[in-house]
């Protein structure tokens, strides 16, 4: 390959990659999960807390108790291995919310609700060998957000546990102090009496990309920027906590193409 120096127009070069990986890994379950439509609330009203008035009174009682002792939180020693453990089975705890308790769903997302007979999958806890997690305490986390962001970032698996992170928090949430607003990329859970927000920010890869619509994503030909971060960056500059996921969009398609920029 000739070797060119500085040519002064910036040119960009559309390289064709193979991503190895897609070859052993694709299959239907990949891309479907992938591609699963995904739809909002479909009025801002059905996202929004309904009106109190008519609303059933919410569930506050069973997590009031356990929240009693705010502070009282016992964490794993550090040398702990947390990732070494077990799923077990626990009924007692578990679930730590109820599909139909919480408004904030997403259709995708509401298994019960479209039609899983058995709920027992909902019953699985994490166990380390060593250590035991800490008890989830709503109130708990919402003292330590308040005045604060937190922000997921990726593509569905972590809007899943964005979704799930409402939902954990929102029955103590009192109504009509918390609500959902979408403006494009951006999904913003915010709980008024904490000056508080629970965000979701699509960008499957991260890095800039052609599938960067929230809802228009299923895309043939996939194109991604590896060298782009600012335009989704933007989004989520000075956030206090941010967690990100970027994972199966890298293995949907057998081939990729990526934009790199060759000359500079
Ligand atoms: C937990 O599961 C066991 C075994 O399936 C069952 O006998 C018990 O009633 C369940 N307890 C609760 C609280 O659901
Ligand atoms: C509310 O939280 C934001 C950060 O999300 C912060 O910048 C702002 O100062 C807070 N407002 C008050 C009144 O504390
Ligand atoms: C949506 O986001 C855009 C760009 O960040 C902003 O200009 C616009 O005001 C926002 N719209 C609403 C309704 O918040």
């Amino acid at each position: 390959m000739k070797q060119r120096k500085n040519n002064n127009l910036s040119v960009f070069v559309v390289v064709f990659s193979v991503f190895l990986f897609g070859i052993f890994m694709y299959n239907e379950d990949v891309q479907s999960m992938a591609e699963f439509p995904f739809s909002w609330p479909t009025s801002p009203e059905a996202a929004q807390d309904p009106d109190p008035t008519t609303t059933e009174v919410v569930e506050v009682e069973e997590v009031e108790g356990d929240d009693d002792d705010l502070d009282d939180v016992e964490l794993p020693p550090e040398d702990c291995d947390l990732y070494n453990g077990q799923w077990v089975f626990d009924n007692e705890t578990h679930p730590l919310y109820e599909e139909e308790k919480c408004e904030f769903l997403t259709a995708q997302v509401t298994c019960m609700r479209n039609g899983r007979k058995d709920s027992m999958y909902q019953n699985w806890r994490w166990q380390p060998r060593d250590c035991s997690l800490p008890k989830f305490k709503a109130r708990l986390l919402l003292k330590k957000l308040r005045n604060k962001r937190l922000m997921f970032v990726g593509d569905s698996l972590n809007r899943n546990q964005w979704e799930s992170m409402i939902c954990l928090v929102q029955s103590v949430i009192p109504p009509g102090r918390k609500s959902l607003n979408k403006n494009g990329s951006l999904a913003v859970f915010r709980i008024e009496d904490y000056n508080a927000t629970v965000e979701f920010y699509w960008a499957p890869f991260l890095v800039e990309s052609n599938s960067d619509d929230p809802t228009m994503h299923s895309i043939l030909n996939r194109i991604i920027m590896p060298e782009s971060i600012d335009k989704h960056g933007a989004n989520w500059k000075n956030v206090d906590y941010l967690i990100f996921n970027t994972y199966i969009w890298w293995m949907n398609t057998f081939a990729m193409k990526v934009l790199a920029r060759i000359f500079r």
